[in-house]
């Protein structure tokens, strides 16, 4: 804080409870977005700071030095030591993402660091997982090799029946590459029968597209490298807990302790657990990186919503050429998958309906009739770039086998930015013509 009267005077600004309460009900996401950080402001400059201090200077009155280890946990936002455990940058980043998630948020250096602190906080023996991002298939594996960890087959239900108590049930939706979406509500109740934790890589569907916590997630991850950055020059991964578990004691990881006698209880909380063991294992996000993330929060539902919408068009767009049955699209491409096009998402009364009621995903993927067009479209492209990732305000395609080994070769991905998504639909139609000329030349 600086110690003159008139910045004291002037900030902070209220936390979200205090806002709430000001205005007698929450504030909606938008408003959030700007405002759920206001109490961290410690200057009158309306634009944050961005503080690249790796240490933090001790009070100078010897009276008010408490040793780290007998310090109050729960004063965590006011007591800064070593940025490798929190820095007032990320602090701001995570207090926005706290309110716009709706449980307590932890950043990490990227989602796979995310993932990992997750599958170490949690410590289960067998984790259910299906398709989706192979990344955290491969963390999966590493720790398959430290501990014996083993992975289920989660759209097998008989697989599923394998999950002990304390186990984890991961739900990547809407999935990687394919934008389609899995029933959140249909997770929930086998995790509670199977006595497991359901954990939600909802890196796909940013708010205000899905609330994994309405739904029964008990931790929600992002790539926030995706649609939190939005403009692909950031990495970083989020954690956010449940706040039923938020002030839990408990040290997940139980089935491990069967024998033993059940669950052991921590000093600490969970969010205060998983905050020591980012500490230890390291993956805080630069302050940098920080700094962009709480810049581009500001816009995410703006962003967000018109790259849902753009994709939905697309969508359709294709779905009714291929249908049409003749034209350019309806010769070269031979499937479109995304969340919109499951049969789930013309019945207004089911989960899909439910779950994600203000748009699907912006990635969706396209089938090409040979591997050859789909290696060649994207050099037919003016408007998407072709590039890994997703989620940034430009539109991208890869030909997917380009970073997955995994995926059919004939396989495009898309990622829909905010351009005018006639423009991308016209790119998309040149595209193809282009390649069709091609392929008669040869
Ligand atoms: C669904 C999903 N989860 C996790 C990740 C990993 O995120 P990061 O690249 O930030 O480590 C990705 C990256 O593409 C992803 O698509």
């Amino acid at each position: 804080m600086v110690s003159n009267g008139t910045v004291e005077k002037q900030a902070p600004g209220a936390a979200p409870g205090q806002l709430e309460a000001a205005f007698g009900r929450p504030l909606a996401l938008a408003s959030l977005s700007i405002h759920a950080d206001d109490y961290t402001n410690t200057h009158p400059a309306v634009a944050p700071p961005m503080h690249v201090s790796t240490t933090f200077r001790y009070p100078r009155n010897p009276d008010e030095l408490v040793p780290w280890s007998e310090a109050d946990p729960d004063d965590f936002e006011s007591f800064y030591i070593y940025s490798r455990e929190k820095s007032p940058t990320s602090t701001r980043y995570e207090a926005i993402l706290t309110s716009l998630l709706g449980g307590p948020a932890i950043s990490y250096a990227s989602g796979l660091a995310a993932f990992h602190a997750m599958m170490v906080f949690l410590n289960p023996r067998r984790v259910a997982i299906g398709g989706g991002y192979h990344g955290c298939h491969g963390i999966l594996r590493i720790l398959h090799k430290l501990n014996g960890l083993e992975t289920v087959e989660l759209e097998d239900d008989a697989a599923l029946a394998r999950l002990r108590p304390g186990d984890v049930i991961h739900v990547e939706t809407p999935l990687n590459p394919t934008g389609e979406a899995r029933d959140l509500e249909f997770y929930r109740r086998r995790a509670d029968e199977l006595g497991c934790w359901l954990t939600v890589d909802a890196t796909f569907a940013p708010p205000p597209l899905l609330e994994p916590f309405r739904w029964g997630a008990d931790i929600v991850m992002h790539s926030g490298t995706k649609y939190f950055g939005g403009h692909s020059d950031m990495l970083s991964g989020v954690l956010a807990v449940n706040p039923r578990w938020a002030a839990s004691r408990t040290v997940p990881g139980q089935g491990k302790k069967e024998d033993e006698g059940g669950a052991e209880e921590s000093k600490l909380t969970w969010v205060q657990q998983l905050r020591e063991e980012r500490l230890l294992l390291g993956g805080v996000m630069g302050s940098l990186e920080g700094w962009l993330g709480v810049r581009s929060l500001r816009t995410l539902e703006l962003r967000v919503q018109r790259q849902s919408q753009n994709a939905q068009r697309l969508v359709r767009w294709l779905a009714d050429e291929q249908a049409r049955g003749e034209g350019v699209v309806a010769e070269l491409v031979h499937r479109v998958q995304h969340a919109s096009l499951q049969p789930e998402a013309a019945d207004e009364g089911s989960w899909l309906a439910r779950q994600m009621p203000n748009g699907h995903g912006p990635v969706f993927a396209l089938w090409l009739a040979t591997e050859q067009l789909a290696r060649r479209l994207p050099s037919k492209l003016r408007l998407f770039h072709h590039a890994t990732s997703l989620g940034g305000v430009e539109s991208l395609v890869e030909w997917r086998a380009m970073s997955d080994s995994t995926v059919d070769r004939r396989l495009i991905r898309v990622s829909v930015g905010v351009e005018a998504w006639e423009d991308l639909r016209d790119d998309l139609l040149q595209g193809f013509q282009a390649l069709k000329e091609d392929a008669g030349d040869r």
